[in-house]
């Protein structure tokens, strides 16, 4: 299989392609920086150097081509309104239509968990980005594409245990971002698992049960 991630860079996206490239996919994606195309390229992955934000979905396109799933796992994490909106709003809706230019038909997005801050007065940028991940999730799941969205709860950086709960619900909690790109692979390997919402976070069913169980 070969996947384009977007986000490579990032936590969850390098430990993804890590993953895919251990089963014997190949993986592509986009980078900002020369040096981290090199230190992918070290790794396998054959990395892209362009600013999202610079792109359109007609010169992101071409980089797409051939690939038989896009994923999105870049996000700002809750930075500036300005870059949330280009990275978790914009951006995905470029991706999401250069996906479909390149004639890909599966798109996978990493969301985030509505309520995740649900409680805590994170402050008025935390609720914007929080907003603009709902909507794009709006946005992907009523496009024609053979979309599929990830709701992780709260992103840690220690080791993964390889057990989850998966579904169209679940309580936000927290889980490892070793189990989060364990669980995307397993899911970007089970294609009957499409136009679906699915919530993660730490439990107890091994990964490759917890993704079986949901296939309709
Ligand atoms: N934090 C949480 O608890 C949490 C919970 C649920 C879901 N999520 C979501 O999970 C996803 C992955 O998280 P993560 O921990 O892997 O994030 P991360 O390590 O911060 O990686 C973010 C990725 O987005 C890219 N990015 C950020 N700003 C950019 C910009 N202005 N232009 C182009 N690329 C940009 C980064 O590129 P560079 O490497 O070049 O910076 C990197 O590849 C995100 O979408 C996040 O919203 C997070």
């Amino acid at each position: 299989m070969k996947v384009f991630i977007i986000g490579v860079s990032g936590a969850v996206g390098r430990l993804l392609a890590g993953n895919l490239i251990d089963r014997g996919d190949d993986v592509a994606g986009l980078v900002r920086r020369d040096e981290q195309r090199a230190q992918l390229s070290d790794r396998g992955v054959e990395a892209h150097v362009a600013e999202l934000a610079d792109l359109t979905a007609d010169s992101l396109a071409p980089m797409l081509t051939g690939a038989d799933v896009v994923v999105y796992t870049a996000g700002s994490n809750g930075g500036t309104r300005k870059v949330t909106a280009a990275i978790d709003g914009e951006g995905v809706v470029k991706a999401l239509e250069a996906a479909r230019l390149a004639g890909v038909s599966r798109f996978a997005l990493v969301s985030v968990l509505p309520e995740a801050g649900r409680g805590h007065d994170l402050g008025e940028d935390v609720e914007f980005y929080f907003a603009v991940k709902k909507l794009i999730d709006v946005t992907v799941s009523t496009s024609d594409q053979d979309w599929l969205i990830l709701r992780p709860s709260l992103l840690v950086d220690r080791e993964g245990i390889g057990t989850i709960s998966l579904g169209p619900a679940q309580p936000h909690d927290e889980i490892s971002r070793q189990d989060v790109a364990a669980t995307l692979a397993e899911l970007l390997h089970e294609p009957r698992i499409r136009k679906r919402i699915l919530e993660l976070t730490q439990g107890p069913t091994p990964i490759a049960w917890a993704v079986l169980a949901n296939v309709p």
